[in-house]
């Protein structure tokens, strides 16, 4: 007798959000890639008690119909691939479907959403996983969704979580990692009501990056911008003398996604080959930009890593950026201060309120988003180069 059965979908999206929901920062996550996606200008993330009982992600994108706001509970379901050979060249940051069916099945989760050219929004409350729920409702355009009580059915994943400051430090690292790789959008982030980070779309990348690292230490990093046969690297790399003992400060971006990928970290190592001890990393903020279809983004079940088709050849287009800005760099008087020199980590909850940018700086100007306004995530058919607006590639002015 047959003793194998396919799992209930209740069954598989739990097990899929082991893997896609360990902590509170992964549905941040989640949420604001997918408002990224949706090609909001503006995001609003609320949090409270570390986003164990409250994690509210407001945007201002394309909205979704009211089908679609049901559909996208279904698991695998998704508008941003539609065929095998789309998981080749991957332009947005989200492509599985199965973000929002794996969040739902382990929170009490409500999604209020409204197209723009729609006279009313559809609203849809889950429990676990379970549609209970379903309406037409006001709500201004885009999309927020509203997670609460995270792993209230599972008591066993609820017991890992870590006390709120970890938690909170863990959703601001998140949060202004993508605020970094989108600076044409504006991010408020509040926990508990109490603001701890507000930047507006189009301020500048040293002003992002000193979110990130520290004002002075940024100050104490050159520029990186380097190309070779379509692969490039832009971003900042630490002056010799600034270096950490651990990793931690090297930030690397492909496609507007953090993550590390193989032979990155080898790579800014040989650059500084001589000019750093053993066991110290210079900071570096980077980010490659490479066509699609020369990266694997399916090889981590949270999008953390990356698989480069050509590790070698992006390797040396690092090292050869990296090296480039450290000749071109001032010399004496610029050498960073003693300060500058230790790690600057910002206190978890510190609050980061940036201003708007200088009108010669506007990021927006150059991605060339905010003009776009709200749009659907793209379908795959999109034209060589992917719709106006989408930013899962692209590079932020330095
Ligand atoms: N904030 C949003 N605004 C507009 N549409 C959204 C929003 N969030 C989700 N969607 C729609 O719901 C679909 C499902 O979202 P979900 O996050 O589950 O999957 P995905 O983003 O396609 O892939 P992944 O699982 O890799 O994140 C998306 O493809 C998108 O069409
Ligand atoms: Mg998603």
């Amino acid at each position: 007798m047959s003793i194998i059965r396919i799992l209930p979908e209740d069954v598989s999206n739990r097990i899929a959000a082991g893997e896609v929901v360990e902590r509170p920062a992964s549905v941040v996550k989640e949420l604001v890639e997918n408002a990224l996606d949706a090609g909001t200008t503006r995001l609003t993330i609320q949090v409270d008690r570390g986003g164990r009982s409250l994690v509210r992600v407001i945007d201002n994108g394309c909205g979704m119909d009211a089908e679609d706001a049901l559909m996208c509970l279904e698991a695998h379901a998704t508008s941003k691939i539609r065929e095998r050979t789309d998981i080749g060249d991957i332009r947005t940051l989200g492509f599985r479907g199965e973000a929002l069916p794996s969040i739902a099945s382990v929170t009490r989760f409500q999604l209020r959403t409204r197209p723009h050219d729609a006279d009313e929004g559809t609203e849809v409350n889950a429990t676990g996983g379970v549609i209970q729920n379903v309406g037409p409702t006001g709500c201004a355009p885009g999309t927020t969704v509203q997670v609460r009580d995270l792993f209230f059915n599972l008591p066993a994943r609820k017991k890992f979580l870590r006390s709120i400051a970890t938690e909170e430090s863990h959703i601001q690292e998140i949060v202004q990692l993508l605020a970094f790789a989108h600076p044409e959008v504006s991010f408020d982030l509040s926990f508990d009501d109490r603001t701890v980070l507000s930047v507006q779309g189009g301020s500048d990348l040293r002003t992002r990056a000193a979110m990130l690292l520290g004002r002075e230490t940024v100050a104490a990093m050159v520029p990186v911008d380097h190309t070779d046969d379509h692969i490039q690297v832009t971003g900042f790399a630490a002056r010799p003398g600034l270096t950490r003992s651990t990793r931690r400060d090297q930030r690397t971006f492909v496609n507007g996604r953090p993550v590390t990928a193989g032979g990155i970290h080898f790579a800014i190592r040989d650059a500084y080959h001589s000019m750093v001890m053993k066991g110290r990393y210079p900071p570096v903020l980077l980010f490659i930009t490479l066509p699609p279809d020369r990266v694997d983004i399916n090889v981590h079940p949270a999008k953390r890593e990356v698989r480069f088709r050509e590790h070698r050849q992006v390797g040396e287009v690092v090292g050869a950026g990296i090296r480039q800005a450290l000749r071109g760099m001032p010399q004496p008087g610029i050498v960073p201060s003693p300060e500058a020199a230790q790690p600057q980590m910002m206190p978890p909850a510190a609050p980061v309120i940036l201003p708007s940018a200088a009108p010669d700086m506007a990021g927006a100007a150059q991605t060339g988003s905010t003009s776009a306004g709200p749009r659907r995530p793209p379908a795959p058919q999109a034209p060589a180069g992917g719709p106006p607006g989408r930013k899962a590639h692209a590079r932020p002015p330095i």
